[in-house]
């Protein structure tokens, strides 16, 4: 059946403007990370796509890398795009990155500007599109000169095979180096994406900063700690979820009693607070002016539907703050 989106689809989300620029950006954004890649089921993850989008959520986020197999998850974006989101593609922010392992060889990883301008082209040609919106490097290299690999965001964006540049995973000083190079040539760091959640805390030790005075875009992903962040644990591994899967990055060793134990803890506030736990995990991020928009998975429409309900209720009592600190200090 012909998508039509929701005409409402604006009428309740919030939208963050990124750093100092243009852009602003769904408190919520949906990665494609797991479950829309060759081993998952297209309706479901269609049904996923046009469910996001339905609530305003503008931003896609995706990498040469997404599976499994790498490549899959942005040929599938690409086959939905062309069926479902075409007429709408002004009104979407997509990204994709590049630096994790993509082909054999030399090129085929990190930051040389060979590898990030051929897996640009790959990208852009996976999802049948003439541009992204953000390109990332995905990791810092550190054998590559940051200029080199800053050269070529710079000419990815010049050559308008995208539309603005970003960092992922570059620790303060990195990135303090790399905004300086990138705004000396012109094309200025749109935002930076970072691994952080209540149970991952080390961009609070810099980088945030770092964001917050040069004016730049942040949007955490794994805001749920891949699941951890949920519920969904509370009694042993849930079939089908992302620690009991094969080819899921959450290990089952990260589900040991100190972590459930300070789940239970949280989930205890966050019904007090009339949410899920998922819910008061993407809030608890919001609560920083410096985030920009908060990048979630999702593996059902269910979930996702859960997770955007977060923005109902995204005050937090000092007294609920301070309670959240010891549990997470827990040894
Ligand atoms: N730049 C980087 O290096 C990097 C690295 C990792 C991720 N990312 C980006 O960040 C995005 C999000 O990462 P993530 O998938 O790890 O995020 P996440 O939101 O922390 O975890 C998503 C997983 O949590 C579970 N879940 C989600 N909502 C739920 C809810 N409301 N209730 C119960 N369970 C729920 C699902 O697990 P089940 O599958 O078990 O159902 C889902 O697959 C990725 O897609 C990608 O775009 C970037």
């Amino acid at each position: 059946m012909t998508y039509i989106a929701n005409p409402a689809r604006y009428d309740n989300m919030a939208y963050r403007r990124c750093g100092k620029s243009g852009i602003r950006l769904p408190e919520i954004s949906l990665g494609l990370w797991h479950n829309f890649g060759g081993v998952d089921t297209y309706e479901t993850y269609r049904d996923i796509l046009r469910t996001a989008f339905d609530a305003g959520v503008t931003h896609f986020d995706l990498a040469n890398n997404y599976g499994p197999p790498p490549g899959s998850a942005e040929e599938n974006f690409g086959s939905i795009l062309k069926k479902d989101f075409l007429p709408y593609r002004d009104e979407l922010i997509i990204s994709s990155k590049a630096g994790y392992h993509m082909w054999p060889g030399p090129y085929g990883e990190w930051g040389s500007r060979k590898y990030l301008i051929a897996s640009c082209n790959a990208s852009l040609k996976r999802m049948g599109l003439e541009y992204v919106d953000i390109f990332y490097s995905h990791r810092p290299d550190p054998d590559t000169p940051m200029e080199e690999t800053m050269g070529a965001l710079d000419h990815i964006v010049r050559s308008g095979k995208a539309l603005f540049a970003g960092l992922s995973n570059y620790n303060p000083e990195q990135t303090a180096e790399a905004v300086a190079i990138l705004k000396d040539l012109g094309t200025p760091c749109l935002i930076h994406q970072p691994k952080y959640s209540m149970f991952v805390r080390e961009p609070e030790e810099g980088l945030l900063d770092v964001l917050g005075d040069n004016e730049i875009g942040c949007i955490p992903f794994s805001p749920l700690a891949q699941g951890l962040l949920t519920n969904k644990y509370l009694n042993g591994i849930p079939e089908g979820s992302r620690a009991a899967l094969d080819h899921g990055f959450l290990q089952k060793d990260e589900i040991n009693d100190v972590a459930i134990n300070k789940i239970k803890k949280l989930n205890e506030i966050a019904v007090s607070r009339g949410q899920s736990l998922a819910q008061m995990a993407i809030a608890w991020l919001l609560k920083d002016q410096r985030i920009t928009t908060v990048l979630i998975g999702a593996s059902r429409v269910s979930q996702l539907k859960n997770s955007l309900g977060a923005l109902d209720n995204k005050h937090f009592s000092a007294e609920e703050l301070q309670q959240i600190e010891s549990i997470l200090a827990a040894k």
